[in-house]
């Protein structure tokens, strides 16, 4: 069975990906990861799609980290097989991607969440990293990009509790761009999808970049970044376009060139 689906053009250059767990809420396993690198590692290279969207249903994102698989493997087991290696690969996608969120985004769900660059939530959306209910701790990236997110203070009391936060205190803690009744979650990330999807696909992965550069180095360093990038932009016929279009008063028609 394919644990995700995909819609390659759910919208004008926009494609879509569905977990496709919905009994086990989700719980991320390592076919369904497997599945989702590959078809990451395949939509980055398809001059067709510019903007990525990954979704659940509406009653999970993802609950988790499959449980089941994990319960009885020993500490060399956990090293040798290095399940969570596969996640590079979201990070390391060039193009955006914007998680369509309902329901469970819970420990691994919250941080596929997180390590997507835009999220939308349905109201009834409910996040958190409950690993220390457990007895384990977040172990793809949530105790780093959380605290990134929402700040030390909450993100220590959501990792020490596993408590859950709703759709409108993520969104309050800067942990979500927009919450949305549960009929349009899917349709405010689309819609947000197909406006970036208008820009040049040059000039929005070289801004992806710079933007993730700003978590990995310090200021001095994120801005000789963002300046070469910047100038880099004027290699493109997208940068030309663009400026000439404004200046003929009309709308630019980027080739990702
Ligand atoms: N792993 C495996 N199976 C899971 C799962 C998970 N993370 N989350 C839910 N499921 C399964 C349940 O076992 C259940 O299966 P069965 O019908 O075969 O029993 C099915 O999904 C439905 O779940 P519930 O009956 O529990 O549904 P509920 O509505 O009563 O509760 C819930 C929903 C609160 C999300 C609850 O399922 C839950 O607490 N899930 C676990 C959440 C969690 O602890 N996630 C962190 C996992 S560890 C991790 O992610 C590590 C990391 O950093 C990557």
């Amino acid at each position: 069975m394919e644990l995700i689906k995909v819609i390659e053009q759910h919208a004008p250059f926009v494609a879509l990906i569905q977990l496709n767990r919905p009994k086990e809420l989700n719980a991320i396993n390592r076919q369904l990861m497997e599945e989702l690198r590959d078809t990451l590692l395949h939509l980055d290279k398809n001059d067709n799609v510019r903007v990525i969207i990954l979704t659940g249903n509406d009653q999970a994102f993802a609950a988790g980290a499959d449980i089941k698989q994990m319960a009885d493997k020993s500490a060399i087991d956990m090293v040798m097989v290095d399940q969570f290696s596969t996640w590079d690969q979201i990070r390391k996608t060039k193009k955006p991607i914007i998680a369509a969120v309902s329901g469970f985004a819970l420990g691994g769900g919250c941080e596929l969440a997180m390590t997507c660059d835009m999220i939308i939530a349905s109201e009834t959306a409910k996040f958190g990293q409950p690993e220390i209910k457990l007895g384990t701790i977040p172990g793809a990236g949530g105790t780093q990009r959380l605290t990134k997110a929402i700040g030390k203070v909450k993100a220590m009391e959501l990792i020490l509790t596993g408590r859950f936060i709703s759709a409108e205190e993520a969104l309050s803690d800067g942990l979500v761009n927009k919450v949305v009744p549960i009929e349009m979650y899917l349709f405010e990330a689309t819609q947000l999808a197909k406006e970036i999807a208008q820009m040049s696909p040059v000039a929005v992965q070289l801004a992806k970049e710079a933007v993730n550069r700003s978590f990995e180095t310090v200021l001095d360093e994120g801005l000789a970044f963002e300046r070469k990038n910047f100038y880099l932009t004027f290699a493109s016929e997208d940068q030309k376009e663009g400026m000439k279009a404004f200046i003929e008063k009309r709308k630019p028609e980027y080739k990702g060139k």
